[in-house]
């Protein structure tokens, strides 16, 4: 691996870290909130605690599909008055508001993250959208930000990011990217800007490979947009069938995930390259709004509450995936991957008051060096992972260096059998040495954390990695994930 350290691949935004949280399953209640001794729901402290120490820059919610479905005014005011709703998206329970605008952005303002908004194009309309913006945005006097006031908040949140609908084209109303283009035109007019704040327009982008989507909505209405929401999860299976399962797979299973979680690279390039005919000057942001793995859901769990274990295979998709955000700088600014509590590939799960970081939690935490720093250009010869006659690169990476200078290396071996050796040379550096390093691994693909054993599979000190020769070498085992700290 020779990198260019004098050169630069793009910065790599803080928010292609960023999270998602929906009235789903136990993502809020249950997760990021619990019921205390009277009964009421509270932010949970060592969740949020726990996700402040890998950061989390922003926060997209209501969702996804119950965004679509959401009435903001059923979430303010009085609790014991906000009408209940039954979230017939997600296994039909009854849903009773008790967290609002005023809750979730309470949380926001705990976890110092930004708040993605989204709001309801299906079946909202343009009056209730604007209403909302200007409820949580306006610094003077008028009709909502009065309304506000009652409810006892005087300032503004002034949130800034703000989706314009979300999967327009499935659960958000089934809707022709024709038909969407139109309506995205006319609820993103009535977001006015404030003197405090302006609204940056997030509309619904493609699923997966629907370029098609892409091409009419940037031609239609990208001149309006400031980002574009593709959304991509990562399925061992199909759809329309049976998904993979989240524990019980072997090396297939294995193969098909990491395999269809480097699709990415594909996707991102062909959508940025239809995104790059309307918009020569890269103004909109490609946001990969939902990404992660997506199991079957674990037996004996709620159906519809898509609560699923998290596995080593899991984490190193992560890694792979993040590895692909950051080769497509110049468009991806912005990424959640689905969903933060108990919910498709998770950061954390809750058992009662027990909780455990996911093995993904922990690339997180693998990958905050590279936030907010430069990407460094790279060339690889990613050796070949080889299954069943078919072949995948074995190695995947990032390089970057921060304010400081110092230099961060995460390497990805998906390979579970072979053990490799990576010889990196780095041009325009004189002199090095490792100033820590640590490693993501196991024995077994399927290494987990679990609520009896919650540290089973956490990074540990790595010594695998050495200067020698003015290079660094690195003995990357099977299937691990390390990073490398370098001065
Ligand atoms: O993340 C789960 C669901 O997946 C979201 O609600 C929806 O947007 C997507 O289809």
């Amino acid at each position: 691996m020779t990198v260019d350290t004098g050169e630069s691949n793009g910065h790599i935004s803080r928010h292609i870290y960023g999270h998602f949280a929906e009235h789903l399953g136990r993502g809020i209640y249950d997760g990021f909130w619990k019921k205390d001794a009277n009964g009421d729901y509270i932010i949970r402290d060592d969740v949020v605690a726990a996700m402040k120490e890998i950061g989390v820059p922003n926060l997209r919610w209501p969702g996804g599909c119950f965004a679509d479905y959401y009435f903001w005014e059923h979430g303010i005011g009085p609790k014991e008055e906000r009408p209940t709703v039954v979230n017939n998206l997600w296994g039909g329970v009854t849903e009773d508001n008790s967290v609002g605008t005023h809750e979730f952005l309470a949380l926001c303002e705990e976890l110092e993250a930004e708040p993605i908004v989204v709001g309801n194009v299906g079946s909202g309309t343009v009056e209730d959208m604007a209403n909302w913006w200007q409820y949580i945005n306006h610094p003077g006097e008028s009709p909502m930000a009065n309304l506000r006031r009652e409810n006892g908040r005087e300032e503004p949140w002034d949130v800034h990011y703000w989706g314009v609908g979300n999967e327009s084209w499935g659960c958000g109303g089934h809707m022709r990217p024709e038909y969407y283009a139109d309506l995205y035109r006319r609820f993103s007019t009535f977001l006015h800007g404030y003197k405090n704040v302006r609204p940056f327009r997030i509309a619904t982008g493609p699923a997966e490979a629907d370029y098609n989507w892409t091409e009419v909505v940037m031609e239609r209405a990208g001149d309006r947009i400031d980002g574009l929401d593709l959304h991509v999860y990562t399925i061992d299976g199909s759809w329309s069938t049976h998904k993979g399962q989240a524990v019980n797979f072997d090396e297939s299973g294995w193969y098909r995930l990491m395999k269809r979680a480097m699709w990415m690279d594909e996707l991102i390039t062909n959508h940025t390259a239809i995104m790059d005919a309307h918009d020569p000057e890269k103004r909109v942001w490609l946001i990969v709004g939902e990404w992660g793995t997506w199991h079957e859901q674990e037996e004996g769990s709620v159906p519809g509450f898509l609560y699923q274990q998290n596995t080593l295979r899991d984490a190193l998709t992560a890694s792979v995936t993040l590895d692909i955000f950051h080769q497509h700088l110049d468009r991806v600014k912005m990424a959640n991957i689905a969903q933060t509590i108990n919910v498709l590939q998770a950061m954390i799960l809750t058992d009662g008051e027990r909780m455990l970081r996911t093995p993904t939690y922990h690339v997180f935490d693998l990958y905050k060096p590279h936030r907010e720093a430069t990407a460094l250009p790279f060339e690889l010869d990613r050796g070949q992972y080889e299954f069943a006659g078919n072949t995948l690169p074995a190695i995947s990476a990032t390089v970057s260096k921060n304010d400081e200078g110092r230099i961060h290396v995460s390497l990805t071996n998906i390979d579970p059998h072979q053990a490799r050796s990576v010889e990196l040379s780095f041009d325009g550096m004189k002199g090095m040495s490792v100033k820590s390093a640590r490693i993501l691994t196991a024995d077994e693909m399927n290494a987990r954390n679990t609520f009896d054993a919650p540290d089973a599979l956490v990074p540990v000190e790595f010594d695998g990695a050495k200067v020698s020769n003015g290079k660094l070498v690195v003995s990357l085992p099977a299937k691990s994930l390390v990073t490398i700290a370098i001065d």
